[in-house]
């Protein structure tokens, strides 16, 4: 996740390095930090059986992530490089838009380096190590989503310079953040903002409330999302291949398809859109409206 709002860094905040990376510090995790990790990775794997897509179950398995304690990125390295050529680096909360894609673009995952306060499991703004290594790290193990998020990187900073940077944000935000996959016939999750999300972990899959929409990326460029609730839909894939398609597109032709066309609300239902399940909406129709 990018933004251009550094949360949890004080107005001002000068990196020690150009690309805002910090070392991990895993010695000074406390104990308290590991076990906030411990609760999170009980709760999550109590949820995901059933509900994450193949790819993110093998990719858990094959990396040095345990229920015991916050990993050691120099360890998850190891073991990342040598499946897809990605790594993890360590930044201190989150990086402006131009440094997170530069390193998206170089196959390094810029990961928060320290862990959510207890009172916080459910929601925080800020991506954690949490969000940022148990969400992401066992599904860039995939070989298609591995080539997917750079090519993100590569887009995101074109898109900056096209000025359609929001419209590009939606298709990440739809995908890696909040992406469900076709699988033997039913949704499971491949994003990472839900798979480290115990309430939207049920939510995604199993509410009557939110839409489920076949994806289709010229629709979502047009769709704007909620930063601060469950989503209103969620965008499913045929198969993770069908991010070596989106990997692969010039999004300039898109963008200019779109441009002037109206944005979409995020409960919007169109009748070109390929409905798996039409949402009921009852969870939003008493929230405010998106910002
Ligand atoms: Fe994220």
């Amino acid at each position: 996740m990018s933004s251009t709002v550094l949360h949890g860094l004080a107005a001002g905040y000068q990196p020690e390095r150009a690309d805002w990376t910090v070392d991990q510090g895993w010695a000074r995790y406390t104990a308290q930090e590991h076990a906030t990790w411990q609760t999170l990775y009980a709760r999550q794997s109590r949820l995901l059986p059933g509900r994450a897509c193949a790819a993110y179950v093998q990719g858990l398995q094959a990396l040095p992530i345990s229920a015991r304690q916050i990993p050691d990125f120099a360890q998850l390295n190891e073991v990342l490089y040598r499946r897809t050529r990605w790594q993890l680096v360590a930044v201190p909360g989150l990086v402006p838009d131009e440094v997170f894609f530069e390193h998206l673009a170089n196959r390094r995952f810029p990961a928060g380096n320290f862990i959510r306060q207890p009172h916080e499991l459910d929601y925080l703004q800020e991506p954690d190590v949490f969000h940022d290594v148990f969400g992401h790290a066992p599904i860039l193990m995939n070989p298609a989503m591995a080539d997917y998020i750079q090519a993100y990187g590569e887009g995101g900073l074109k898109a900056q310079r096209l000025g359609f940077l929001a419209q590009l944000a939606r298709v990440y935000w739809y995908t890696v953040e909040f992406g469900l996959v076709q699988e033997d016939g039913q949704a499971r999750i491949y994003g990472a903002g839900i798979l480290s999300s115990a309430s939207e972990s049920v939510f995604s899959l199993d509410d009557d409330s939110p839409h489920r929409i076949a994806f289709d990326v010229e629709r979502v460029l047009r769709t704007r999302y909620r930063i601060d609730d469950f989503q209103e839909s969620y965008f499913v894939l045929r198969d993770l291949d069908q991010l070596l398609e989106l990997a692969r597109i010039d999004f300039t032709p898109l963008y200019r398809r779109i441009a002037g066309r109206p944005e979409l609300e995020p409960g919007d239902v169109l009748p070109t859109d390929t409905v798996l399940h039409r949402g009921c909406g009852r969870y939003h129709q008493d929230r405010p409206p998106a910002p």
